[in-house]
C-alpha cells in the first residue's frame, strides 16, 4: 500500500513505522493516524512480521493533533464522527510495539507514545501535554495512562502546567524504559535491536506476554493471576512449548515454528 502521510520499512522480521509529516512535526491528522492504523493491521497480519516500531523524525515523534484540522471543529462535529475515537489501533495491535521517540512528543504525541508497549527515548526527547494551554484537555488518554505510568502528582502538573518533561524524568518516572545518550547509536537503532531480539522469540509467548501485562491495568491482581494461569497453562499446547523445552535439555538453540 502506498502511504503519504508514513513510511513503512521491514528488517530481520520487524515492520518499522515512520511518521512522516515533517513540517507540521508530524502533527497527527486524521489521514495520517488512518494510514498508520492500516500500516499496524498489515502488519499484525503479516507472519513474516513479529514486532514493529514506530518513530518519528529527529526533532518530533509528533507534536500533537493536528491543530489546523481541529481549529474550526464544532461539538456535533467531534461528537457525531466520534473524532479521535478510530485513532486506537496500536492499543489493539497484537504484536508488539516499540515507540522510538526523539524530540517531542506532545498532546496526541504523547498519548500514541503511551498506547506502545515499549517507549525508547533519545536523551533530547520531550514529553507532555499541552492540550491545557489550546483550552482543551488531553483526548487520547493523557489523563489516564500518564498517571498510571508516572504516578498522579507528576501527571496533574504536566496536564495541568502544559510544561514538557525531559527524557530523563520520563526514566525517572518509569514512562520510558530507556534513554539513548548522544553518541554511536540512535534511539531508532535501539529500538529496532529490541524489536529483532523479541523478534527471535515464539511469537505466541510474545503476545501472550503483551496481553497479560496490558491485561493487569485492567483487572484485579486476583483475575489477572488467574488470566496469567490460564495462559500459562495454554502455553503447553503450543509447539514451541516442547521446543524451547526440548532444546534447554539438548543444550541447543530453539527453532521456533511459532505455533
Ligand atoms: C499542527 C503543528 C503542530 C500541531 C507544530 N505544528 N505542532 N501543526 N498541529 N500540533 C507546525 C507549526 O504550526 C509549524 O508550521 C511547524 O509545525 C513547525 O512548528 P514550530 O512551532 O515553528 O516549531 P518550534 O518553534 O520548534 O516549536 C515546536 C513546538 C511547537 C514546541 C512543538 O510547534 C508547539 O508547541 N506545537 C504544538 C504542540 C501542542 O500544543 N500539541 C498538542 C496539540 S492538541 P508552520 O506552517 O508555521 O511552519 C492534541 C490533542 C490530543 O494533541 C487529542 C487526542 C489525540
Amino acid at each position: 500500500t502506498a502511504f503519504t502521510n508514513i513510511l513503512t520499512r521491514e528488517d530481520g522480521g520487524v515492520g518499522i513505522i515512520t511518521l512522516n509529516r515533517p513540517k507540521a512535526l508530524n502533527a497527527l491528522s486524521t489521514p495520517l493516524m488512518t494510514e498508520l492504523n492500516d500500516a499496524l493491521a498489515q502488519y499484525d497480519r503479516d507472519d513474516g512480521i513479529m514486532a514493529i516500531v514506530l518513530t518519528g523524525s529527529e526533532k518530533a515523534f509528533a507534536a500533537g493533533a493536528d491543530i489546523k484540522e481541529m481549529r474550526e471543529l464544532t461539538f456535533m462535529e467531534c461528537y457525531k464522527k466520534e473524532f479521535i475515537t478510530s485513532w486506537t489501533k496500536v492499543t489493539t495491535t497484537r504484536k508488539p510495539v516499540i515507540a522510538a521517540v526523539s524530540g517531542f512528543a506532545l498532546g496526541g504525541g504523547c498519548e500514541l507514545a503511551m498506547m506502545c508497549d515499549i517507549i525508547y527515548a533519545s536523551h533530547d526527547a520531550k514529553f507532555g501535554q499541552p492540550e491545557i494551554n489550546l483550552g482543551i484537555l488531553p483526548g487520547a488518554g493523557g489523563t489516564q495512562r500518564l498517571v498510571r505510568a508516572v504516578g498522579k502528582s507528576k501527571a496533574m502538573e504536566l496536564c495541568l502546567t502544559g510544561d514538557m518533561m525531559t527524557a530523563q524524568e520520563a526514566l525517572a518516572g518509569g514512562l520510558v524504559a530507556k534513554v539513548v545518550p548522544a553518541g554511536e547509536s540512535t534511539v531508532l537503532e535501539e529500538a529496532i535491536k529490541t524489536a529483532k531480539k523479541i523478534a527471535k522469540k515464539s511469537l505466541p509467548s510474545v503476545m501472550m506476554v503483551k496481553e497479560c501485562v496490558n491485561k493487569s491495568f485492567e483487572l484485579s491482581l486476583a483475575e489477572g493471576l488467574h488470566l496469567e494461569r490460564r495462559f500459562f497453562h495454554a502455553a503447553f499446547a503450543t509447539q514451541d512449548q516442547k521446543e524451547g523445552m526440548g532444546a534447554f535439555v539438548e543444550k541447543r538453540k530453539p527453532s521456533w515454528t511459532h505455533e
